[in-house]
């Protein structure tokens, strides 16, 4: 149980205070393989009015809620980070895209257009420097993610050198960029993350994967069920089932993610035995974020049913149901039909034409052949919030639901 007066620590040091009634504020001790849910009834604390709902994850990190971005190529994720960040939550610099120039022949997107001439060093060195210096003043906690898919090691060794290079030279990053998530890949080489101070996540779809993980040393696993936005596994395991198994299988903390999008799935995750929750396709249809009018909208009108997985650049993507995601589907279908027995087949050039394609439509705004990933999740937003609206929304709502479980249990 962590101590009220702890919640005077940090960002949210001079706006708490003590009134006295009987209010509750909620804390949650989530352990991994039991939840509860305390209430403190003689102590009474407001956060601007907002309940606390405070975890492991929260001290680890140093962030105000149990949430963390999801890493979201092709964008930079910039706008995001620093709206995430801002809100107490975790922000998160996405770096699969600036790659794109390094690897032009397999590439989906064309860099250039998307982010102009910088090379990608440049280009992530620019972002981190942004992200620090519009989130200075809350003195918030950002994170970089890092893809180690096979096909795109040499362009990971340099991200990863470039951000502990901009750690080291400068100490409001190296204060605030506290986290390196790694995903799509071996976590084995990537240990020594953590001699350069930083706190290494890695974002695993499997109990196997995740004992890997933990053997590796990662400080947090990030559990990412099949239902996610994106890259999914080539073994399909939803979040219900993968979450607790995970959480089961691992003492290193878990974070759920793959279909989470509010507080009633926030407040699941933490009884699932996670301790807090990574959002891509939720955060995608915000206000602030980075990606394109045509995304926010399609994730917007989208019900549960629409979406579709195929063969991508690296491996498994969950799209959109569009034109272009059925077109690809279509593909796969036709050039590696294996591909939906989970063999590991390697994509093709028509595969990557269809998507180069789709990514130029999607610049375009032509909804029906653009290139959009998004996970099931879609089927469940309908609206562009604010990134704190959102993240105040789902803690209120997570709290509520907790506090109130106890009356929903019959007991005779
Ligand atoms: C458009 C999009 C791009 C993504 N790109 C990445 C990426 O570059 N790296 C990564 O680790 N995960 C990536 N993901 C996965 C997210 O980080 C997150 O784990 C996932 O979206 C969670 O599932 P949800 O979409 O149901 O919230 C992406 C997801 C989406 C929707």
């Amino acid at each position: 149980m962590v101590p009220p007066w702890r919640l005077r620590q940090g960002r949210y040091r001079k706006r708490i205070f003590w009134k006295p009634s009987f209010d509750v504020l909620l804390l949650f001790d989530t352990g991994r393989e039991s939840c509860c849910a305390k209430l403190l009834k003689n102590s009474i604390t407001y956060f601007q009015g907002m309940s606390v709902l405070r975890t492991e994850l929260c001290d680890l990190l140093g962030i105000s809620h149990p949430i963390l971005q999801g890493g979201m190529g092709p964008y930079k994720t910039e706008a995001l980070a620093i709206a995430v960040s801002n809100a107490g939550a975790l922000g998160v610099i996405s770096t699969i895209g600036m790659a794109a120039t390094l690897l032009p022949e397999a590439a989906p997107v064309d860099a250039r257009r998307m982010f102009g001439d910088d090379p990608p060093l440049v280009l992530l060195q620019k972002s981190i420097e942004a992200v620090a210096k519009a989130t200075k003043a809350t003195r918030a906690v950002f994170g970089v993610n890092v893809p180690v898919a096979s096909e795109f090691l040499m362009a990971s060794q340099m991200f990863v050198k470039q951000v502990i290079e901009a750690r080291e030279s400068d100490s409001d990053v190296e204060r605030q960029l506290r986290v390196l998530i790694t995903s799509a890949g071996n976590p084995k080489p990537w240990a020594k993350i953590k001699e350069h101070g930083l706190l290494w996540l890695h974002v695993v779809p499997s109990v196997y994967h995740a004992k890997k993980a933990e053997s590796a040393g990662a400080d947090v696993i990030i559990a990412s069920g099949h239902e996610g936005g994106a890259h999914c596994a080539w073994d399909p395991v939803h979040s219900m089932v993968l979450v607790p198994a995970v959480a089961k299988a691992v003492t290193t903390p878990v974070v759920a993610a793959g279909g989470f999008c509010d507080g009633a799935t926030l407040a699941a995750a933490l009884c699932l035995g996670a301790v807090g929750v990574q959002m891509g396709t939720r955060f995608i249809a915000t206000q602030e974020s980075d990606f394109e009018p045509v995304w926010k909208e399609a994730i917007i009108k989208r019900e549960e049913r629409q979406t579709l997985v195929a063969r991508g650049l690296f491996g498994p993507m969950r799209f959109l149901r569009n034109r272009r995601a059925e077109t690809i589907v279509e593909q796969t279908l036709s050039d590696v039909p294996r591909f939906y027995l989970g063999d590991h087949v390697d994509s093709n050039q028509a595969i990557l034409q269809l998507e180069q394609q789709g990514f130029v439509d999607l610049m375009d705004g032509k909804e029906d052949t653009a290139l959009m990933f998004g996970g099931e999740v879609t089927g469940r937003i309908t609206s562009l919030p604010r990134v704190e609206e959102l993240i105040t929304n789902m803690i209120e709502e997570a709290s509520t639901l907790l506090k109130a479980l106890p009356s929903r249990v019959l007991t005779r």
